[in-house]
């Protein structure tokens, strides 16, 4: 059975999650509404203010910027990350609910290495605020360690977040895009809703760093992975991007810092100092926002001409 019987039926439905926030109703069937919002036969996507997207590992970081900044664009949102963030994931609710906009958010833990676990988090953000239009895939680790003494433990588990949980997410988010589009087929064909598969790369991903060669590695495999999905997901109007931000100050920019002080004999906060003020041309280290601003456009309609991307969001480190 297809993961979306009913739609409009579903719309209507009260999130039956203590996570769940809903802050206004819509109760217009949404093949109406998709008639009814699309300017042209290219039309590929409602506008933001009926729009749903899930963001992984946005407990923190990037992941929340990005998450509260399409909040405040008009998505509703499905907060995801690891059942240890629980806490972290109902407060991002609570903060979006502050907003005050006409969005709604809910809270779904899962760990992106499992694809079962991805696909029930795809299944109840569907189920709590209705169809989904973006999969931001922005979870992921790093580790500092020089090449010579990984472990295969230690490489596996890179690629199995960082590259696999990027997979498993856009995988199920497109299965659920594309069953969405056959319940929603309206008779004249020329409005479908498409999708945005959206995830986080690095500047790694162009330029590898050293003593971070596994997550360059698993980064540059983003980048490729998402120009696969765009080339077959593109006839399903479904678009696929990555961001490659730089360094930005976040406990992930920490876990490096300490890493490479480590290895090069630098106190706590040298090396995050040292490399933003030797490589970023405009002066500063990077903050989420940062970030949350590139994703904002690569999940707004602007964007639907754009597909098969990976744009660097650095402040002046890496020139494609
Ligand atoms: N911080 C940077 O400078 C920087 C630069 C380039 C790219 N990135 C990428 O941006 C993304 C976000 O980075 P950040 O700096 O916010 O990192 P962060 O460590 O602050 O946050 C990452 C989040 O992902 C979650 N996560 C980790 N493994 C997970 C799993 N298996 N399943 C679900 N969630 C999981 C963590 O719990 C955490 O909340 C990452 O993919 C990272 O590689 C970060």
């Amino acid at each position: 059975m297809p993961p979306f019987r009913n739609l409009p039926a579903l719309r209507r439905l009260t999130p039956s999650s203590s996570s769940s926030i809903r802050l206004r109703t819509t109760s217009i069937p949404c093949h109406l509404r998709t008639l009814a919002t699309a300017p042209a036969a290219t039309t590929t996507a409602p506008p933001s203010s009926d729009r749903v997207a899930i963001v992984t590992g946005a407990a923190r970081g990037i992941g929340r910027a990005i998450a509260l900044r399409l909040a405040r664009d008009g998505y509703s949102i499905t907060a995801s990350d690891l059942p240890a963030q629980q806490p972290q994931l109902d407060s991002l609710v609570d903060e979006i609910a502050s907003l005050g906009t006409a969005v709604r958010a809910h809270a779904h833990a899962a760990d992106v290495t499992s694809p079962a676990e991805v696909g029930a988090l795809v299944r109840s953000s569907a189920s709590a605020l209705g169809p989904l239009d973006t999969m931001v895939a922005n979870a992921g680790i790093a580790q500092v360690k020089p090449l010579l003494e990984l472990t295969p433990a230690d490489f596996t588990r890179m690629l199995e977040v960082n590259v696999a949980g990027v997979h498993y997410c856009f995988q199920a988010a497109a299965r659920q895009m594309i069953a969405q589009q056959q319940e929603e087929s309206n008779p004249g064909g020329d409005a479908i809703r498409g999708g945005k598969l959206i995830a986080a790369a690095s500047i790694v991903a162009f330029k590898p760093f050293a003593l971070l060669g596994h997550y360059s590695a698993s980064k540059w495999a983003v980048r490729g992975l998402s120009q696969v999905y765009a080339m077959e997901l593109a006839r399903h109007r479904i678009t696929a991007n990555a961001y490659a931000p730089g360094i930005v100050d976040t406990s992930m920019w920490e876990l490096i810092d300490d890493g490479l002080g480590h290895h090069h004999g630098r106190a706590k906060g040298e090396s995050i100092r040292k490399y933003s003020d030797e490589l970023i041309a405009l002066g500063r280290t990077s903050v989420p926002e940062d970030v949350a601003g590139l994703v904002s456009f690569l999940a707004s309609r602007d964007a639907d001409y754009v597909t098969g991307q990976t744009y660097v969001v650095d402040g002046g480190i890496i020139y494609t």
